[in-house]
């Protein structure tokens, strides 16, 4: 049977706002099982993508970091520190608050899409993002919210699924749009939000492509870092000094 989520992803037409309230119906429906589902999909390769994510970061005492689309906090809960103000902003309650179940001290968590990001102009030294680009249905527009809350010289970091190297394409292929469902359906017991996953994805702009939309929000020294042979990838940019 058709779900609700089949037909707003199978189809280029809903609109906006529609999609982002169905994306947090997503979100809402797997915060519990969430981050064991990223544990089995990725078999536990994710938290390496996000360690390098936060070393990549390096954020230092005294810094404002903003996660943005920070969900249950695996990357804010590992740059938090008494030293410095980290930030979650996600319209998610649900992953949130899972997270701070698990336990986030020192992380602030608010309210907040990434294409209206509640802070001011200027006023943040690091943002950084994972797996969260892709829920975004104004990508440009939250690429140049996060330019916007950057200071002159700020960084962001934008960890996201990408188009993996020709050779393992078909495996990749074949594992996401067989076994990520199924998974999702055993584990997650949502299937359809396992099918929007794997439909964002492959939707989503390979690295080159990600390059030049960062660019055209007026990123600087846009650079780029394939990991596990481009399934994921890690795109940074700076904001002008002036
Ligand atoms: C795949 S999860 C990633 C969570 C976390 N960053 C991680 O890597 O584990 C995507 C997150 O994006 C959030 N999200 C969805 N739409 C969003 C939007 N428009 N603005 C900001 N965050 C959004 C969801 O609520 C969810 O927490």
């Amino acid at each position: 049977m058709q779900t609700e989520l089949d037909r707003t992803f199978g189809s280029q037409e809903v609109d906006p706002e529609e999609r982002e309230r169905r994306i947090r119906h997503v979100f809402e429906v797997v915060a519990a099982r969430y981050d064991l589902m990223n544990d089995f999909m990725s078999f536990g390769i994710h938290r390496l993508w996000k360690r390098r994510l936060v070393r990549d970061a390096a954020a230092a005492a005294g810094q404002v970091i903003v996660d943005l689309a920070g969900g249950t906090g695996d990357v804010a809960r590992q740059m938090a520190s008494a030293d410095r103000t980290v930030l979650i902003v996600d319209p998610s309650l649900p992953m949130m608050s899972v997270g701070r179940q698990r336990g986030l001290p020192d992380v602030t968590c608010v309210a907040g899409s990434g294409e209206r990001i509640p802070l001011a102009d200027g006023s943040v030294d690091t943002v950084t993002i994972a797996f969260g680009i892709r829920n975004m249905t104004r990508m440009a527009a939250a690429l140049e919210e996060m330019h916007r809350i950057l200071r002159p010289g700020g960084w962001m970091h934008c960890l996201e699924f990408s188009k993996p190297w020709a050779p393992i394409r078909p495996f990749y292929n074949l594992y996401s749009s067989l076994v990520i469902p199924r998974l999702g359906a055993l584990v997650a017991r949502q299937p359809s939000a396992y099918h929007y996953l794997v439909e964002s994805i492959r939707r989503f702009p390979d690295q080159e492509e990600m390059k030049a939309l960062m660019e055209a929000a007026g990123f600087r020294d846009v650079r780029y870092r394939n990991l596990s042979m481009g399934i994921a990838c890690i795109h940074s940019g700076a904001k002008g000094a002036g």
